[in-house]
C-alpha cells in the first residue's frame, strides 16, 4: 500500500508552548510537545494500560501518558540526567518536606560559610578541566550545595534537590548558554561573569517545587518507571509505544551529552564524555545500507563524501535494530506513535518518518498514519551546527512527523 503523509494542522498547536500542560522542571535539548501523545493517543484510541517510551529525554511522553490515562509507565535512555529530570517530575514527594529541607540546607550552608577553614575541607568530583569552565569561587560554591544536596537521606528529595544544583552548574559555568554544545564564553564574558551561586540555586529551587507543586504533584500517581539504560526488550509487554527518537547522531545533530556532560560529571558520572558515542548512531559503521527506502538516499550522500554516508548507515542501522526489539515487545493490537524529524545530509533530506513505518511494517505492524506537522514549538534549534562550528548554523527541519503503526493480530503471542 501507498505510503501516506496527511499535513494535520491540528497537531501544530499554533500559540502554545510546552508550558502550557507540563512546564519543564530542567532544560533539555529536543523536548515532544506532550499535547501531541495526549491527542493522538485520544485519535487513536489507544489501550490504557502499559506505555513505553524507549529514548525517554525528560519524559514528555510520560507527561503524554498521565494526562490521557495510562496506568503504567517504563522508559529509558542512556543518559543519566535526561533519567534524572524524569524520575523527578513524575515520582510523588512530600511539597511540606521539600520546603522544610530548602530550610534545613539554607541554615546549613549558612553556618558552614562563618568558618573559612571549612572551604578547606571541600570534596570535589572529577570534572575534566574544572578551571576551564568554572572560576574557583564558583566550583567552590558548588561543592557546597552538593555536599549538602548529598547528605539528604531520602533519595526522592535528593533527587529533587539535584534538579536544580544541576541548572546552576550549567548557569554559573563559563559555558555560553545559548548553545547546546559546549563553547566556552567569549574571554571578555569570562572576566566579568561572576555569578552569585548560593542565590541562584535557592532561586532555581523554590520555582522549581512551585512548578512541580502546582503542574506536577496534583495528577502524579508514581506509576512511572525509568532507568538509565538502552532499552531492554521484553515480549509482548507494552500496550503503546510513544516516542520522540533522535533524529540523526549525536555528534552532527543534537549533542544531548555534551548538553548534560558538566552536570553528569558534578553528579558523579564519571563517563560523561563518552555519552555522545554511546547514543544512537554513535558507533561505526563498516558498510552502507543497501536495502530498503533509504539505500538509494544513502548512496547519493556517498557519492559525495563516503565518510558521510557510513555515519549516516549507523544511525538508521542503530534505529532498525531497535525498531525490531521494540515492536517484539508490544502487544498485538499495540499502537506505536513515533515522532521524528527528518534531516538534511549534503543537501539531501532523507525520509526517517518513511524508514520508521517500513521497518515496523517488516516487524508485523500495519502503517497507520503519518502526519505532517509544523515544528515552530519544539524546543529545540530548527537550526543546529551540522559543521560543528560554533555559531555556524543550517536550516534543517521545519516539519515534524508523527508516524502512526499498530501490531498485526497473529503477530507474535
Ligand atoms: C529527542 S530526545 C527525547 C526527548 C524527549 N521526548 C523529551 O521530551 O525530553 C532523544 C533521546 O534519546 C536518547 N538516546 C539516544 N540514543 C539512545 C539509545 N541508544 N538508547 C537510549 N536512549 C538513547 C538521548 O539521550 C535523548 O535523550
Amino acid at each position: 500500500m501507498k505510503y501516506q503523509v496527511i499535513r494535520n494542522e491540528k497537531y501544530d498547536y499554533a500559540g502554545q508552548s510546552y508550558n502550557s500542560l507540563y512546564p519543564n522542571l530542567h532544560k533539555y535539548p529536543a523536548t515532544m510537545l506532550p499535547q501531541i501523545g495526549v491527542d493522538i493517543l485520544k485519535e487513536f484510541k489507544a489501550t490504557k494500560g502499559v506505555l513505553l517510551d524507549p529514548y525517554c529525554g525528560s519524559g514528555s511522553s510520560f507527561a503524554s501518558g498521565l494526562e490521557y490515562g495510562m496506568t503504567e509507565m517504563r522508559g529509558f535512555d542512556i543518559n543519566p540526567l535526561a533519567i534524572l529530570i524524569s524520575k523527578v517530575k513524575f515520582t510523588k514527594v512530600n511539597i511540606k518536606d521539600l520546603q522544610e529541607t530548602k530550610l534545613t540546607i539554607r541554615n546549613n550552608i549558612f553556618e558552614f560559610l562563618k568558618k573559612e577553614s571549612n572551604l578547606e575541607r571541600l570534596e570535589f568530583p572529577n570534572v575534566t578541566n574544572m578551571d576551564f569552565w568554572f572560576s574557583k569561587n564558583v566550583s567552590a560554591n558548588l561543592a557546597i550545595i552538593r555536599y549538602f544536596v548529598y547528605s539528604i537521606e531520602n533519595k526522592n528529595i535528593r533527587n529533587f534537590f539535584l534538579l536544580p544544583f544541576s541548572e546552576t552548574v550549567r548557569d554559573c559555568s563559563y559555558t555560553r548558554n545559548n548553545e547546546f554544545k559546549l563553547f566556552k564564553m567569549k574571554q571578555e564574558d569570562v572576566l566579568l561573569f561572576n555569578p552569585n551561586v548560593i542565590g541562584i540555586y535557592f532561586k532555581k529551587l523554590e520555582e522549581t517545587i512551585t512548578l512541580y507543586e502546582n503542574f506536577y504533584y496534583p495528577k502524579i500517581t508514581n506509576n512511572v518507571y525509568v532507568e538509565y539504560s538502552k532499552f531492554k526488550p521484553k515480549q509482548n509487554s507494552f500496550d503503546v509505544v510513544l516516542t520522540s527518537p533522535p533524529y540523526g547522531d549525536s555528534r552532527t545533530t543534537v549533542a544531548y551529552g555534551q548538553f548534560s556532560t558538566l552536570s553528569n560529571e558534578w553528579l558523579g558520572i564519571d563517563y560523561a564524555r563518552k555519552i555522545d558515542g554511546m547514543l544512537m548512531g554513535g558507533a561505526k559503521n563498516k558498510e552502507n545500507l543497501k536495502t530498503g527506502i533509504i539505500a538509494d538516499y544513502i548512496s547519493q550522500i556517498s557519492k559525495a563524501n563516503e565518510k558521510r554516508a557510513l555515519e549516516v548507515s549507523a544511525f538508521y542501522n542503530d534505529l532498525e535494530n531497535s525498531i525490531k526489539q521494540v515492536a517484539d515487545s508490544i502487544k498485538q493490537g499495540g499502537k506505536s506513535v513515533y515522532v521524528v524529524g527528518n534531516r538534511t545530509v549534503k543537501n539531501i533530506q532523507l525520509p526517517t518518518d518513511q524508514f520508521i513505518a517500513e521497518k515496523f511494517e517488516e516487524n508485523g505492524f500495519r502503517h497507520l498514519i503519518t502526519y505532517k506537522r509544523l515544528l515552530s514549538n519544539k524546543s529545540m534549534p530548527s537550526r543546529n551546527s551540522p559543521t560543528n562550528e560554533s555559531g555556524k548554523t543550517a536550516n534543517t527541519m521545519l516539519f515534524e512527523y508523527i508516524v502512526v503503526c499498530e501490531k498485526c493480530f497473529g503477530k507474535g503471542n
